[in-house]
């Protein structure tokens, strides 16, 4: 099946893609071979054939890799990223579920950058990934240099397309300087908003917004209870204890809305972002393939000038307590 598609920068992806991180335990079932295979199997089939990772995502590479054997490279886009370095050297997937970015090294020295992608390319089993980007600025390189041996990479063959993850308008702007640079991956849904001066230079500058955790990591799919055990959810502020409690009284009108629009709420919050910009491309990551297929459908909604701004009204009203990032 194919999706309507939208451009990063000059590569044509579905509207939705698929977010790999998910099938690595991170959430609250350990990583399953077969069950990555049944995931990504049911994405690619869906149309969801932009397939983001990371070099920090423990076996997600290696899933993907699997996955593609015996299939066309031109099947898929990939994407992956490269300098988070799990500290002090634990893979992600098995570290306490009480960790935060600070648990992590930044390492996109330029020197480095070859290597990562070579190791990345091997787990992937490819001859080269679609969009390669630093997993974050790395506040002792300047990013001219981190962009600059991407671009490397582009004229090595090895990447189509240098790509920024979690970038400021100014890291993107400076980035430029020294390279195009077709996408920013940054973290965008109906309750956590994009940097405005971010997406204002996007859309100037032609470049495409890859936008993650746009389900609110569950939440924005309605009726999230509590998380526990090894469910790095744990250790969210916004979707634990009174916290979640409060914000799911205060998301049911939109759940309700998508009700009665007959979408699910997850849906209804891939629509809203895809509304957004027509430079957006949500990767929302599921196990399910019930579940992937109805977030790839999320892609063929189009909602009127009444039905945003109702829905508009209810997203003003809807105010999350605690922190999500
Ligand atoms: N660049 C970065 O720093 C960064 C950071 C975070 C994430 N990412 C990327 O963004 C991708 C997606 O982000 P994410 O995993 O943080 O959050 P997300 O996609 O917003 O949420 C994933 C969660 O939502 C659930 N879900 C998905 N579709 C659903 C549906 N239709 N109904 C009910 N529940 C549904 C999944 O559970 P089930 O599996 O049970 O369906 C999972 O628990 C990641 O895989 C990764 O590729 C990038």
């Amino acid at each position: 099946m194919s999706l309507p598609v939208r451009s990063l920068g000059g590569l044509t992806v579905p509207a939705v893609g698929y977010g790999s991180m998910v099938l690595i335990g991170t959430y609250d079932t350990p990583a399953d071979e077969a069950g990555a295979n049944t995931a990504l199997a049911a994405a690619v089939d869906a149309g969801c054939t932009l397939l983001d990772t990371s070099d920090v995502y423990g076996p997600s590479e290696l899933q993907i890799g699997a996955f593609l054997r015996g299939r066309r490279r031109d099947e898929v886009q990939i994407s992956t990223k490269f300098g988070l370095k799990p500290f002090p050297g634990e893979p992600v997937h098995r570290l306490p579920v009480r960790w935060s970015v600070d648990d992590f090294r930044i390492n996109a020295e330029p020197r480095l950058v070859r290597a990562y992608c070579e190791r990345s390319l091997t787990r992937l089993g490819v001859d080269h990934v679609d969009l390669y980007q630093p997993h974050f600025t790395d506040p002792e390189v300047p990013i001219e240099e981190t962009a600059g041996a991407v671009a490397d990479l582009v004229a090595a063959g090895l990447v189509r397309h240098v790509a920024l993850s979690n970038p400021t308008a100014d890291d993107l702007r400076r980035a430029q300087t020294v390279t195009p640079v077709a996408a920013v991956q940054v973290q965008w849904s109906m309750w956590h908003p994009i940097d405005p001066a971010l997406l204002a230079r996007c859309e100037e500058t032609d470049v495409g917004v890859v936008a993650y955790s746009p389900i609110g990591r569950g939440f924005l799919a309605g009726g999230l209870t509590a998380t526990g055990g090894h469910d790095f959810r744990a250790n969210v502020q916004r979707l634990t204890g009174d916290n979640l409690t409060a914000n799911n009284a205060a998301y049911a009108p939109i759940v309700a809305l998508a009700d009665e629009w007959g979408l699910t709420p997850a849906q209804l919050a891939l629509a809203w972002l895809l509304d957004q910009t027509p430079s957006v491309v949500p990767i929302p990551g599921s196990r399910d393939p019930g579940r992937i297929r109805q977030n790839a459908a999320a892609a063929e909604v189009t909602l009127s000038l009444t039905d945003r701004e109702r829905l508009g009204s209810l997203l003003a009203a809807f105010v999350p307590v605690g922190d999500v990032s």
